[in-house]
């Protein structure tokens, strides 16, 4: 049975957290702080729990800076539910600013920018929520395609030519890391690349939802304060599944009862409303506390063993080049191929490539990489190939042991 130390762990999510957090975690759910009791077992509304929210919500505001005008709050339902939720909330504020009558009320249109399989997703969950309740009635909004690169297979982003904004759309949508391609919008500083996103050609006062599940604090958010929403499904870079973090400008923590008394929005579930978690500072309902305090734990982590976000970055770049480094080599010799073609859409945490020469040769890769004790290297039953996911609880040395072994297959096969 192999211990944690002669495993390195490349799963895309969930994926692996700090050894450390996770033995003072092991610790806290039998007695937290000298308690007698686990912290699985205390109220989220008892003073315990009011500390570790809090702090894990202050952490997060100092590692990615986050304005003050923008609210951070805990939620649930995974990525997934925010595909719903930022549609459900933002056509309510959208209604909101717009209180016509309802016959006056044109239903807007929804921005979606698709660069892969997550946001293609949540274009679909948004088709499928604005559809009219009752036949003749009109459909809540009109989610539209902005830009797409699907035509590529998702190999490439779309370029600052290929975005068509409308000029009224009650939001823009994009995924800044899509998990399964591997593809991620350039960073910040490499801001002035024709891949970026292009905040500049998003018309004035149109809100923009950006989906960092995957990314989430390994670098710095280019133009955090040009983002409506940010939102994040815990369970890559941040803690185990089951939270899922938003940070969200206030002006948008609306009363989507008092919107649905206006008509022409869809209703949005009591623990759906954003105002109603930013009211309830995250605690409307139960909580998943535990998730939540493993979470608080990884902030603390980051932010004093890691060297906060600039040290992430580093190690997050120095990672990515390393491996990206060695495959492009492999390839020249005809041994693989990346999946992404342009260099400045590869993602920094989820990197893609085929093995040439068939299945059989893909299958005595993976075998290989079984062998040495590299994990969950499989890329996604949607696309096969070879996934490896490197997150900020990757080390280096574990990213450099890999490449050793893509080496050596290159040369033996
Ligand atoms: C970028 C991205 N968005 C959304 C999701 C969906 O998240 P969840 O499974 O938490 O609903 C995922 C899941 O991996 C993802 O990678």
């Amino acid at each position: 049975m192999p211990s944690r130390e002669q495993v390195h762990n490349f799963a895309a999510g969930p994926s692996p957290l700090p050894t450390t957090v996770l033995e003072e975690a092991s610790q806290g759910l039998l007695n937290y702080q000298d308690t007698g009791m686990g912290l699985c077992e205390l109220s989220h509304r008892g003073k315990e729990f009011k500390a570790v929210i809090e702090g894990a919500e202050a952490n997060l505001r100092q590692l990615l800076s986050i304005p003050d005008n923008y609210s951070v709050l805990f939620s649930q339902g995974g990525g997934t539910g925010q595909f719903s939720a930022v549609v459900l909330n933002l056509l309510s504020a959208h209604r909101l600013a717009n209180p016509v009558p309802a016959e006056q009320f044109t239903p807007p249109p929804i921005d979606y920018v698709l660069t892969g399989s997550w946001s293609s997703k949540a274009y679909a969950e948004s088709q499928r929520l604005v559809q009219p309740t009752f036949p003749n009635a009109p459909a809540f909004a009109a989610p539209r395609i902005a830009a797409s690169s699907k035509a590529s297979g998702w190999t490439r982003l779309p370029k600052r030519d290929e975005y068509n904004f409308s000029e009224d759309a009650a939001f823009v949508y994009y995924c800044e890391n899509e998990t399964i391609n591997g593809i991620e919008f350039p960073s910040a500083s490499n801001s002035s690349s024709d891949s970026a996103f292009p905040f500049d050609l998003v018309p004035d006062g149109v809100n923009i939802v950006a989906d960092y599940s995957s990314s989430f604090i390994s670098r710095k958010i280019p133009h955090i304060e040009k983002h409506a929403i940010i939102y994040a499904g815990a369970q890559k870079n941040l803690g185990p599944s089951g939270v899922t973090v938003l940070i969200i400008r206030n002006d948008l923590l609306v009363d989507t009862t008092a919107a649905s008394k206006l008509f022409c929005v869809p209703p949005v579930p009591i623990t759906y409303e954003y105002k109603i978690l930013a009211d309830n500072k995250s605690l409307y309902n139960t909580p998943p506390t535990f998730p939540i305090y493993v979470s608080a734990l990884v902030l603390k982590h980051l932010l004093v063993e890691k060297g906060g976000l600039e040290g992430l970055e580093q190690t997050n770049k120095a990672k990515a080049e390393l491996l990206y480094d060695t495959l492009d080599q492999a390839e020249q010799a005809g041994k693989v191929k990346c999946v992404v073609r342009e260099k400045d859409a590869r993602s920094w945490m989820n990197v893609t490539f085929t093995i040439e020469g068939g299945d059989d040769k893909e299958k005595a890769f993976l075998d290989g990489a079984e062998k040495r004790g590299f994990k969950q290297l499989k890329g996604h039953r949607s696309v096969g190939g070879i996934r490896a996911s490197i997150y900020n609880a990757v080390t280096l040395e574990s990213v450099k042991a890999l490449c050793e072994y893509i080496q050596a297959f290159a040369k033996e096969n």
